[in-house]
């Protein structure tokens, strides 16, 4: 079976390649060659690269005819934003492809109404990212339904893994949290710090990818969560993390306006982005239909990444 793989050299792509190389598949990643996976494996030895510009590409109108080119059985795409550039590769693709992956965001839901959130929940998202990506699905399942595309959807949450920096506790991805924490100093969260992220360990994402090709019948014309088992509250997250330091947990809680004087704009905005959505999503349904079974809570995932920041004197504890 041909595997292609768009963008799969990055979060994901690290740790579902080789999965794919180990299932017997021949797979040709496309990316511009820029960047090299998280983590050595082996199996990279067997794939194939393909150098191939999504955007310039797209914009001369090529870029759906290259992957066609490929001949694949499965293309796997975990680069796809706009509609547009999602409708070029479905009209390429229409009746030459035994499955398409499309690769969303657990962001195609905005604020929550019952939580853990469903596949089936009403769709309010909000900001560029999330309202694009609701709209790709929207299409890709009508494409399904409608037509026999044979598309489905795995919506990650934030994914982790070694190589690179977690969603903290405030909300932000400034690595000095953690030392805060681990130094047993106070750390100012906002309001009650009762809003909720909701992480994945990458390999756990990889691993629904999987999932769906290997259970084709009841992945096609859906949509799958693919998050840890549960979501953190910011405060349980500080707590639980200062406990993995061996201190107590010294929280402060601030009202928003109070919190974001204490951050910089940036990571005040990244903050904002992660707690006006408050993720809190269902798995049952990737557990009943596909067999999803993630192997990381969403602490082992962070508690790795950190381990690995320590490692390589990111985070100094
Ligand atoms: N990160 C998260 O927490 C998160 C959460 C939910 C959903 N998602 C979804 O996950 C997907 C991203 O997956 P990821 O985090 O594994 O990606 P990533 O780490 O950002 O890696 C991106 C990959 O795409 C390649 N690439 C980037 N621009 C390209 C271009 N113009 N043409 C060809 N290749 C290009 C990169 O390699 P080169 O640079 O070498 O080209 C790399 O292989 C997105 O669909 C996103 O919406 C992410």
């Amino acid at each position: 079976m041909n595997v292609v793989v768009i963008g799969g050299t990055g979060h994901i792509g690290t740790f579902l390649v080789p999965r794919l190389v180990e299932m017997g598949a021949s797979v040709t990643v496309v990316s511009r060659q820029q960047r090299e996976p998280y983590v050595q494996h082996g199996a990279w030895k067997r794939v194939k690269h393909v150098n191939l510009d999504r955007e310039k590409l797209e914009g001369a109108g090529e870029f759906a005819e290259r992957i066609r080119a490929l001949e694949p059985d499965v293309v796997i795409d975990l680069i796809c934003f706009t509609p547009e550039s999602n409708r070029h590769l479905v009209d390429a693709l229409q009746g030459q492809v035994q499955q398409f992956l499309h690769c969303g965001t657990i962001w195609v839901h905005g604020p929550s109404v019952e939580v853990p959130t469903t596949e089936a929940a009403a769709r309010r998202p909000f900001g560029d990212y999330g309202v694009n990506k609701a709209a790709i699905e929207k299409s890709l399942l009508k494409a399904a339904r409608q037509t026999g595309f044979p598309a489905a959807i795995i919506h990650p949450g934030h994914i982790v893994g070694p190589g690179w920096t977690p969603l903290n506790p405030a909300g932000h991805f400034n690595e000095k949290v953690f030392e805060t924490l681990a130094r047993g100093e106070t750390l100012a969260l906002p309001n009650f710090g009762l809003e909720t992220v909701h992480h994945v360990h990458a390999d756990d994402v990889a691993q629904n990818f999987i999932n769906a090709m290997l259970n084709w019948s009841t992945a096609v014309g859906e949509s799958f969560h693919t998050v840890s088992a549960g979501a953190l509250t910011l405060r349980g997250f500080a707590e639980q993390m200062a406990l993995w330091f061996g201190q107590e947990a010294k929280l402060e809680f601030l009202p928003w306006e109070a919190f974001k004087a204490t951050i910089s704009e940036q990571e005040a905005q990244t903050t904002w982005d992660h707690i006006a959505h408050s993720p809190n999503c269902s798995i049952a349904k990737a557990q009943r239909l596909i067999n999803y079974q993630p192997r990381y809570s969403s602490l082992e995932a962070v508690q790795e990444s950190v381990r690995w920041m320590i490692n390589n004197e990111i985070v100094s504890v």
